[in-house]
């Protein structure tokens, strides 16, 4: 087995007509919900360090704790050097709706809805247009024709520039493809998360789509740092998620130390071969990392130092075979939700 010491940061390109971006993106949803309590100052630094870094796809969705994930990256961006200001691409995820206490209730992708999303958004985030702009989960009531095509006026009227999609299936990409260019597909995929493989990779790359990759370590399940005696907060996605609890954690644990055994062999860290592995499934494949701290946002970037070759992938598929995870990635309710498993 070998380390690669030599840094890849060649630009992945967003599908065919997206842009091109640093080839790991940093995902924002942490710094204000789902995962407990983030510091506020040590986000904004860790956004402010990705940029330094040269990183330039920042994430979030407008609902991660009700816009205020978009008013921390706005502060970010508006505090942070302008050449660096003027690298980052926000890609933006809308439709999930919400009530005070926080609690979901649907998804909204009507045209009048998507352009009352994108005016709050853009206000939030302090910017004349959002680089990607995609609805979080397929509104069943509205046809994504309908949403897709309420982007693309947006896109004309220069309020947008790509448009994506997140977690649908292979009839909902083509449907949408179909309807205007579409950039990437976001989705889950990890060691332990394939369910894109088999129906809906193969469509992203016949139509030209990339796709960002998300919970790349399985929102730190296989980040070799979660331990089973971890205390989580009220409304953290773990405490409820099929795939922490009981049992099941422990499997999923036993699956990391065996990844420990590879990390370990190569000199590097367990999240950085995970995150490693996401990278090495192809060039379209662009990983948005979680880190909300610079500790672990340096971490992740170390993934960018390992190859990954022949073996090291077969010890990799060994130690963790594909649906080797116990329990779903997400609980029954949100899974219906999703164009894959
Ligand atoms: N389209 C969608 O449906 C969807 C869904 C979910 C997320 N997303 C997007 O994808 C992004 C990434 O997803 P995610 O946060 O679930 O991904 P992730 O990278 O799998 O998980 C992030 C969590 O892993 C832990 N971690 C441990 N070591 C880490 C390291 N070296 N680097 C980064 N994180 C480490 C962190 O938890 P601690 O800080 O607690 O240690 C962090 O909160 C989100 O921020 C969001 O923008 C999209």
């Amino acid at each position: 087995m070998t380390t690669n010491t030599t840094r890849t940061n060649t630009p992945r390109p967003l599908g065919t007509t997206g842009p091109r971006v640093f080839p790991l993106g940093l995902g924002c949803m942490g710094m204000s919900a789902l995962y407990g309590d983030a510091d506020r100052a040590e986000s904004i630094a860790t956004i402010h360090a990705a940029l330094e870094a040269g990183v330039t796809l920042l994430d979030t969705g407008d609902f991660y704790a009700m816009g205020h994930n978009e008013m921390l990256i706005g502060e970010a961006l508006r505090s942070a050097p302008a050449a660096r200001r003027e690298q980052a691409l926000t890609s933006v995820k809308f439709g999930a709706l919400r009530d005070p206490d926080g609690n979901w209730s649907g998804y909204d992708g009507r045209p009048e809805a998507v352009r009352n999303f994108a005016a709050y958004s853009l206000q939030r985030l302090g910017v004349d247009h959002i680089d990607v702009y995609r609805i979080a989960r397929l509104d069943p009531d509205v046809p994504i024709e309908e949403t897709v095509g309420a982007i693309a006026e947006l896109v004309e009227q220069g309020y947008v520039r790509h448009i994506g999609l997140s977690e649908v299936g292979a009839d909902t990409i083509r449907r949408a493809a179909a309807t205007a260019p579409i950039s990437d597909l976001q989705f889950e995929y990890s060691l332990i998360s394939r369910g894109i493989e088999e129906e809906v990779l193969p469509v992203t790359r016949e139509l030209g789509i990339g796709v960002t990759a998300y919970g790349v370590l399985s929102r730190g399940l296989i980040s070799g740092h979660f331990t089973p005696d971890r205390k989580l907060a009220a409304g953290d996605f773990r405490a409820f998620s099929p795939r922490f609890q009981g049992d099941n954690l422990q499997h999923n644990l036993n699956l990391v130390d065996a990844l420990r055994k590879i990390a370990e062999q190569k000199g590097v860290s367990v999240a950085q071969i995970a995150i490693a592995w996401v990278l090495s499934r192809g060039e379209d494949i662009v990983p948005l990392v979680g880190a909300r701290t610079r500790e672990r946002l340096t971490e992740s970037l170390g993934a960018l130092d390992v190859s990954l070759d022949a073996s090291d992938l077969a010890a990799i598929e060994q130690a963790v075979p594909a649906d080797a995870a116990a329990g779903d990635r997400y609980p029954a309710a949100q899974m219906a939700h999703l164009g894959s498993k």
